[in-house]
């Protein structure tokens, strides 16, 4: 299995260096790898940007972070075995300015010693990605290296195709690695897992057991110190074409030949394919109270920091299911989940029966996050005298079936450093839902401010209707009881 291998020698460098991204995920995903043993025999590690740091100003900012957003204390000697491959290069790569970085790369390399592999990361927002793969080619130190380019892979259809072009006159697609971490989770991936290892799922994986798939991905979080990014992608760029796209094409692919990356890669590309180009009908946008108001934010800004979408499949499984997915942030809870809500059984015997098209009480919920698992929910007799209908659950955790979950930024880098691409995104797949999305983006429609600590606009309902978003409902629907009815 790929996680065993170790990964060969390699010099690291992380474009973005101080950001956001790559001090809460990047750095404390290095770290931990560093202390599963999963990094390179050899390594070091570039930081880079324009800020002014030195490398020890970069190692307190690494151990902060790691500190900070790892569920690991830096423990001193691991850290500082770990600090010691750090080291930081402040410059504005270019095209016509790349000596420093390549300066310092020739260091590392030769600190290393031999021939390493060169992991280039561009952890910066989507509009530095054409400088800097450029700039890479430029500096002719594209040999032996692979680029890791953050989602969004374009802000829209003409830029992603603008950039594909750039990025191919520059590197092999085998050297290039768009990343999406939510296909790092475990719990995404456990999707496949379900859906294709066992024989009981997959025959009533279709539009005759299903009436409708949610995708919700609520934040609490604000846009905090990520303004910047914030105001050039908004929830439709940033999350709803990236993130919950790539799990609703896990959930509704075809089953690959095998799990290889080209058939597992067609399948899943093949999703978007079949996806109905978006209207404005099909989006509620939303923006919440008070963002304009955050360092950075222009006042009248029209970013949206909620979407909340319809997708249609046009292909045989799931002509005529919905899948209704929702993200946004300064929401009333962190949580990550699909739900496939089953239809209801031919005849209905039980007094108490509710109808599924407003809340399925049998729902299949794979929670992404925070705690990853799958909940069953379904009918079952109370026990007494009569027949009377009660909502129960069956639940798996993750942790208390199989402990500790390896981290999806640590799985998708490591993956990165060996070469397997299998979770990673193509340029057609990406293509094709950027043209899924592209009528919304040339005709957004309104944005309605919602309250924080919500779970969006209220137009969201209209979206849904007749039936109802799974949360926040389901929360309790394990325990609570249905009403009897007055038969
Ligand atoms: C990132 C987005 O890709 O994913 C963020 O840019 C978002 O806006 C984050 O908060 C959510 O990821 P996770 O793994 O914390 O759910």
């Amino acid at each position: 299995m790929s996680w065993q291998r170790t990964p060969p020698d390699h010099v690291i460098v992380i474009f973005g260096a101080n950001g956001d991204l790559s001090r809460r995920k990047l750095l404390p995903a290095l770290f931990h790898l560093h202390c599963e043993g999963l990094m390179p025999r050899r390594y070091r590690i570039i930081g880079n940007s324009r800020s002014e740091l030195s490398d020890d100003g970069f190692r307190n900012l690494a151990r902060e972070a790691i500190e900070r957003f790892s569920g690991l204390g830096p423990d001193d000697e691991r850290f500082g075995e770990f600090a010691e491959t750090l080291s930081y290069v402040s410059h504005d790569f270019r095209p016509d300015d790349t000596d420093p970085l390549h300066s310092a790369l020739d260091r590392a390399e030769r600190e290393v010693g031999g021939e390493p592999r060169r992991l280039f990361y561009l952890a910066v927002p989507p509009t530095a990605f054409p400088t800097i793969t450029e700039a890479l080619g430029k500096c002719g130190i594209t040999q032996r290296c692979r680029v890791v380019f953050e989602k969004p892979f374009g802000t829209d259809l003409e830029s992603f195709r603008e950039l594909d072009r750039l990025v191919h006159s520059v590197l092999e697609e085998d050297q290039v690695y768009r990343i999406d971490h939510f296909l790092g989770k475990e719990a995404v991936q456990n999707i496949l897992a379900l859906r294709f290892a066992n024989g009981m799922f997959e025959p009533i994986w279709n539009r005759n057991y299903i009436d409708h798939v949610q995708i919700d991905v609520p934040e609490e979080i604000d846009v905090g110190r990520r303004a910047g990014f914030y105001e050039q992608t908004g929830a439709l760029r940033d999350m709803l074409v990236t993130h919950l796209f790539q799990v609703l094409a896990f959930v509704a692919m075809e089953p690959p030949a095998s799990l290889d990356p080209e058939p597992l890669m067609d399948e899943r590309d093949k999703v978007f394919d079949v996806m109905a180009q978006m209207t404005p009908d099909d989006i509620v946008r939303g923006q919440y109270d008070g963002y304009r108001e955050a360092e950075g934010v222009a006042p009248d800004s029209t970013t949206e920091t909620f979407v909340a979408a319809r997708v249609c499949l046009e292909n045989w499984r799931w002509k005529d299911v919905p899948f209704y997915l929702r993200t946004g942030k300064g929401m009333a809870e962190k949580r990550s989940a699909v739900t496939l809500a089953f239809r209801s059984p031919p005849m209905r015997m039980f007094p108490d029966f509710v109808d599924p098209r407003r809340f399925a009480p049998n729902h299949l919920t794979f929670e992404l996050g925070p705690h990853d698992g799958v909940v069953l929910a379904f009918l079952a007799k109370k026990p007494g005298p009569s027949i009377e209908l009660g909502r129960a659950h069956m639940e798996f955790r993750y942790t208390s079936a199989f402990g500790d979950l390896i981290g999806d930024y640590e799985r998708l880098i490591h993956d990165a450093m060996i070469g397997d691409r299998t979770l990673f995104s193509r340029g057609d797949g990406i293509e094709a839902a950027w043209k899924v999305v592209q009528p919304v983006l040339d005709d957004p429609g309104p944005l309605y401010v919602y309250p924080r600590g919500s779970w969006g606009p209220d137009a969201i309902d209209r979206l849904i209707a007749p039936r109802q978003w799974h949360f926040p409902v389901s929360r309790s629907h394990a325990f609570e009881p249905v009403e009897r009815s007055d038969r």
